[in-house]
């Protein structure tokens, strides 16, 4: 089998035109980006630590900006699993295009169709829900749906994972998940939140 994780090191001008792309999206929707550079690497290392990627099947990854956490996810996970992206604008999108992996499947999209995405896809429920989606600023009752979609279709036991500056998604998510483990990454621009939520495995 194919051991993805021994990738060609990346060209300093791709990352540098990626950084240029989610600057400029950036600029034209703050309030969707929120942020003016990618994830640290020490963000994406915490991502996988906490989301326990190595041992998922099915990951879905929302708002996978120039790609930087999706290879991270991808140099992670297991030969035969699949990734499913969900990437709103269409210039980050197109950077996914760069990443030639059979695993992954890049959606250009709403996370608030996330149900009819995976339906589309034939798979089965993640196991883990990857997000950098700045639920602060989104329309509330799209945050709200966009959470509520992710607690109904993650899988018993499965791992939701945001990040992001703001605490207050661990508010929003509280009444679908319960109460959320949270860890702060200082090696980022700006420090982040990481919030993980676990779905029980059985009801009682
Ligand atoms: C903070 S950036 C994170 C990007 C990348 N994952 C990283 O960590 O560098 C948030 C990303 O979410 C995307 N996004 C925002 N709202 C979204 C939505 N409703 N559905 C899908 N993607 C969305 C933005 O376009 C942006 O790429």
């Amino acid at each position: 089998m194919v051991d993805f994780r021994n990738a060609k090191p990346r060209r300093l001008r791709d990352e540098l035109d990626e950084r240029l792309v989610f600057l400029q999206a950036f600029l034209r929707e703050p309030r969707q980006v929120a942020s003016v550079v990618p994830s640290s690497r020490f963000v994406e290392r915490r991502i996988l630590q906490l989301g326990e990627v190595r041992r998922a099947r099915t990951i879905v990854e929302l708002g996978s900006g120039t790609g930087g956490t999706t290879r991270a996810i991808l140099g992670a996970m297991r030969g035969d699993a699949k990734l499913l992206c969900l990437e709103i604008d269409d210039k980050l999108h197109g950077l996914l295009g760069r990443i030639e992996d059979p695993r992954l499947i890049a959606h250009l999209g709403c996370a608030g169709e996330l149900r009819e995405v995976l339906a589309a896809h034939g798979l089965a429920a993640p196991e883990v829900v990857i997000s950098g989606i700045p639920f602060s600023t989104l329309e509330r009752t799209l945050a709200s749906r966009i959470l509520e979609a992710i607690a109904a279709l993650l899988a018993p036991g499965g791992r939701f994972i945001a990040y992001q500056v703001s605490a207050s998604v661990e508010r929003l998510c509280r009444p679908f998940l319960g109460s959320a483990h949270e860890e702060l990454e200082p090696l980022n621009i700006p420090p982040v939140r990481l919030f993980r939520w676990t779905k029980r495995a059985c009801a009682d």
